[in-house]
């Protein structure tokens, strides 16, 4: 088939596809350039930080299927894609993971100041008495999002002797019971909000999210906490909560995701020691990248045109 990449992937997963398929590589490109280079295009690859708009797709009159090498739909034009005879499949599973886990580490970057040390011990500082930190057991680990991310985030917690609280968009006694089976309980945002001494976003952006944890929500969180936005810029607001920090309300914030992300973006909140920044690094494991490109091989190998229906 031929494929449009407008993202990068796993390397050696590129060069199998290559092999099998003709691919045109639009990684980095402009919106104009990816409009010209997806004309013959029947497939588009892509991930975070590329916006495929309802543009981009309409120069593109053979294309059949979009793979999302990850798990967002937040920067593809979802209606433009209802109302054609596009296919999109999702890789959500390998990433999730690995966002898990680094969302993790963060919780233990913050509580135990790992930065700050690493930072002043460098310079010869050995702040052994001022760098006490927390204890992670028999914390309330509150997870906005009980997705696959927040899921494999509450398990880790409760394998550390966290309680874990969690909330979703549309619950249910039925989802409830689900995750109560897996140790999580289930209850409403405000909840979460007031009772978390880690408090993690994990939702998809979408426009029941964006803002979702604004000035009012940080205002409710426990002092002392922790926030974490493991998910998309633009659900935190970063302004409110780099107030809320710098009244000294919460302890500190690690955020892998920002309002605005790329190359000389500097964060409103850079200049705060109890703030772990990452650049949208979550699903960024080898592992995850190498599944996620063993992945995209089979669906495009599995791939049949001729089975495709409309709106399929
Ligand atoms: C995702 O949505 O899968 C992650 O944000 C990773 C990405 O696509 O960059």
């Amino acid at each position: 088939m031929k494929i449009l990449l407008a993202s990068k992937i796993d390397t050696g997963a590129l060069e199998i596809l290559s092999q099998r398929h003709d691919v045109v590589s639009g990684v980095g490109e402009t919106e104009a350039a990816l409009k010209n280079l997806i004309r013959d295009r029947e497939a588009l690859i892509f991930r975070s930080g590329v916006n495929i708009t309802a543009g981009i797709m309409a120069c593109a009159p053979d294309l059949q299927l979009l793979i999302r090498a990850g798990s967002g739909l937040d920067n593809v034009d979802l209606d433009y894609l209802r109302n054609h005879d596009l296919k999109l499949v999702r890789i959500p599973q390998p990433g999730a993971r690995a966002v898990a886990e680094l969302a993790f580490g963060m919780m233990l970057a913050l509580s135990r100041q790992i930065l700050v040390a690493d930072q002043l011990l460098r310079k010869g500082t050995w702040a052994k008495h001022q760098l006490r930190g927390h204890l992670l057991v028999n914390k309330q680990l509150g997870i906005v999002g009980l997705g696959n991310i927040g899921t494999l985030l509450g398990q880790m917690g409760l394998a550390w002797g966290m309680q874990v609280l969690g909330c979703v968009e549309h619950p249910s006694p039925e989802r409830a019971a689900q995750f109560e089976a897996k140790g999580l309980h289930l209850t409403d945002l405000n909840t979460v909000l007031s009772t978390a001494d880690y408090l993690c976003v994990c939702v998809p952006l979408k426009t029941t999210t964006s803002g979702l944890i604004g000035h009012d929500e940080l205002a409710m969180v426990k002092p002392g906490s922790f926030v974490l936005n493991m998910a998309r810029g633009g659900i935190i607001d970063e302004a409110a909560l780099s107030e809320a920090l710098r009244q000294g309300r919460l302890a500190g914030a690690a955020l892998d995701v920002h309002q605005t992300e790329g190359e000389n973006q500097i964060s409103p909140l850079a200049d705060l020691p109890n703030v772990v920044l990452t650049p949208h690094i979550g699903a960024m494991t080898i592992d995850s990248q190498r599944e996620i490109g063993r992945r995209i091989i089979d669906i495009m190998d599995d791939f049949d045109p001729a089975e495709q229906t409309p709106g399929g």
